[in-house]
């Protein structure tokens, strides 16, 4: 395992992984860092669907408009839970807090995953109507995370200046 920022920086999305299993302990590690960051209020308002079934993977590949690297070793489904959510945070925080949740889990996840050497990616883009159908839930998907070990080496990549994207006020 790394530090920190190592794995910041080698943390990178991958889109071709080996047809290779994941250990059992190393997803273990990977959910358990998804259920330890920040949540509102404590409350974890989001679920994880740990797809294992192939063909369950293959209708995601569909749903995703068939971006084929979906159908990797372990796929994780975040979604986000707005039952969890007390009335007290307004409807605000029913509507805006369980996405948050749900997302921030998902990074934690990515992390950990390039923590224990694998890869992944995030999908974001996909029919949700049709997500819901094929992990049969009702609960809004928010990322799909696939992870696997890379089959490719990411280019560098730009990211904007600081000065650019921070707005000292
Ligand atoms: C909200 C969100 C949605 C994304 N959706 C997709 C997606 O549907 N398909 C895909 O290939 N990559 C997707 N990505 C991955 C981004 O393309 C990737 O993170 C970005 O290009 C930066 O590259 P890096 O992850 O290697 O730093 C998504 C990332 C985020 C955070």
């Amino acid at each position: 395992m790394g530090s920190f920022f190592q794995t910041i920086k080698k943390r990178r999305s991958v889109r071709s992984f080996l047809d290779r299993p994941i250990e059992p302990s190393k997803i273990q590690k990977i959910l358990k860092v998804a259920v330890s960051g920040p949540s509102s209020g404590g409350l974890q308002a989001f679920e994880i669907f740990q797809i294992r079934d192939k063909k369950r993977k293959e209708k995601l590949v569909r749903a995703a408009h068939n971006q084929e690297y979906v159908n990797a070793a372990v796929v994780l489904v975040f979604c986000a839970n707005p039952k969890r959510i007390k009335a007290k945070l307004g409807r605000r925080g029913q509507k805006l807090f369980p996405i948050q949740d749900a997302a921030i889990a998902a990074a934690y996840a990515q992390l950990a995953a390039t923590s224990v050497g694998l890869s992944s990616i995030w999908i974001g883009r996909f029919q949700e109507k049709l997500v819901q159908k094929i992990i049969r839930t009702k609960l809004r998907p928010v990322s799909i995370l696939a992870i696997g070990y890379s089959h490719e080496k990411p280019k560098p990549k730009k990211v904007r200046k600081l000065k650019e994207i921070v707005h000292k006020v």
